[in-house]
């Protein structure tokens, strides 16, 4: 099921946060910013080791790996690498789709139940939210339609703008 919620991503009790990151994995300022300075240096120990292992030149965009929640409530912390905006024609959506479908590929795989999303490349990358919006929820409704996985979703915005637009965004998918 999914819901939107607002409020600050690192003060939820869920089974895994997504970090809106970049591809070095080494933190940044945002969403990215708040998880690294909430969960402590567990969740960049992490990171490192998987940039050293499996990741050598970056985390591609759309991709997704997990690490530990370190400090948080949360017990994992799921990091995605969304498209920055550069006006629609570069495949943004495309791109942003499958951050979300890789995150909810690896929370199924890894048996979680409740996952919380921000509302990744609606920041920095510029990403219009109230369509960034309807791409995230379509993606996140397609997996559970393909799957059958049926925890929680929830979909933060960190502002009464983005709550209005996922709310809205959520309203006419159903
Ligand atoms: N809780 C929930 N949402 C938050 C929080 C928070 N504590 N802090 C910021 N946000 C929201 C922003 O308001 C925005 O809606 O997260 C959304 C994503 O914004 P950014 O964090 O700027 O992420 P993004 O646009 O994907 O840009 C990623 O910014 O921080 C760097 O390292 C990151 O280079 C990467 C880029």
């Amino acid at each position: 099921m999914i819901r939107v919620v607002q409020g600050d991503i690192t003060e939820l009790d869920v089974d895994a946060v997504v970090n809106a990151a970049n591809p070095s994995l080494m933190g940044g300022g945002g969403v990215d910013g708040a998880i690294h300075r909430a969960g402590g240096s567990a969740i960049l120990a992490e990171c490192m080791e998987i940039r050293r292992t499996m990741y050598p030149g970056g985390l591609p965009l759309g991709e997704a790996v997990a690490t530990t929640g370190g400090a948080l409530r949360a017990r994992h912390v799921i990091h995605t690498v969304g498209p920055i905006w550069r006006g629609g024609g570069s495949s943004e959506a495309e791109t942003l789709g499958r951050a979300y479908r890789s995150c909810m590929r690896l929370a199924a795989g890894m048996d979680l139940r409740s996952v919380a999303f921000p509302c990744i490349s609606t920041g920095a990358y510029g990403y219009p939210v109230k369509e960034a919006s309807r791409v995230a929820i379509h993606a996140i409704r397609e997996f559970i339609g393909e799957t059958g996985w049926h925890g929680e979703v929830l979909l933060v915005a960190f502002t009464a703008l983005d709550h209005l637009a996922l709310t809205a965004a959520l309203e006419d998918a159903l």
